[in-house]
């Protein structure tokens, strides 16, 4: 049993989907969530920043005294996660991995698409893990960098514009017959339906419950789950404007959300002047 909170962090709210999944299948769980809005997106620049911004995220969030961390983000995790493992001293566990396992599960040796940021398809991290899976398995991948600012902008799955859209980028996708379709961003589950719509035969994989999942796999294993029975509490950290993330966040979140604190950049680079609040100690 282990009551100190899980962190997370993402580029901005779209995390808020792995929270989400979290707090279906761990709802006893604490979480520490936070969302680097003031550096948003990271779906757009290179390896070596988003690194670094990573890192930076991960310290953030050390300070909490977490039991583990997720990298919600999947431009984060492809980019970041194996050098984070050396440079972060508590277990990591970000959404690539279980999702490419979920979409080898269903795929069963055919052909899996891959639905993601342009960073996340140049690093190649879902081909490389569902190949580590399945060597044979087929894998291709479609970039849609405009996806993430029309949902932030509340057009949803029924949405005209979004819809043509997804068919402009569906296009070669739907050529090839893929059996099944990875939701390989965070804020991709709250447009699934539109993707199952253009793509009726395919399974589509959401990255965010498959992580959810192994979370509470890893935790059970290492006999760290929360003993606190009820519900855990969720506190959210945004480096820039948290009255946005108040009001986005809820549609990723499923509810609305209460406990958003701003960090300022002082604050997010200099570990003793968020301390001297004592915001850390109560959120253990
Ligand atoms: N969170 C990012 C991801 O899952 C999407 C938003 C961004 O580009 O930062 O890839």
């Amino acid at each position: 049993m282990n009551n100190q909170p899980i962190g997370v962090f993402d580029s901005g709210l779209g995390g808020l989907t792995v929270v989400r999944a979290l707090q279906r299948h761990l709802p006893n769980e604490t979480i520490i969530y936070f969302g680097d809005t003031a550096r948003v997106p990271y779906g757009t620049k290179s390896t070596q920043t988003v690194l670094q911004f990573a890192e930076q995220d991960c310290h953030f969030l050390l300070r909490f005294n977490p039991k583990m961390v997720i990298v919600a983000c999947n431009t984060a995790s492809a980019a970041a996660l194996t050098e984070l493992y050396s440079r972060v001293p508590v277990p990591l566990l970000g959404v690539i991995e279980p999702g490419a396992t979920e979409a080898v599960r269903h795929a069963r040796g055919r052909t899996v698409a891959v639905l993601a940021t342009e960073s996340t398809v140049a690093s190649g991290a879902y081909p490389r893990a569902i190949a580590n899976l399945s060597p044979d398995t087929p894998v291709i991948q479609q970039r849609c960098p405009s996806l993430v600012p029309l949902i932030e902008e509340g057009r949803g799955a029924d949405d005209p514009i979004l819809q043509m859209l997804l068919r402009e980028y569906l296009e070669d996708v739907r050529l090839l017959r893929p059996a099944v379709v990875v939701l390989g961003c965070t804020h991709y589950p709250l447009i699934g339906e539109a993707v199952a719509k253009l793509m009726p035969d395919a399974q589509v994989v959401d990255s965010a419950d498959a992580t959810a999942r192994q979370a509470r796999q890893m935790l059970a294993e290492a006999d760290a789950l929360s003993g606190v029975s009820g519900k855990g509490r969720l506190r959210c950290y945004v480096s820039d404007n948290p009255q946005r993330f108040r009001e986005i966040g809820g549609r990723f979140l499923g509810h609305p959300i209460r406990d958003v604190t701003w960090v300022t950049p002082e604050q997010f680079f200099n570990e003793s002047l968020l301390l001297a609040s004592g915001e850390e100690e109560e959120a253990v």
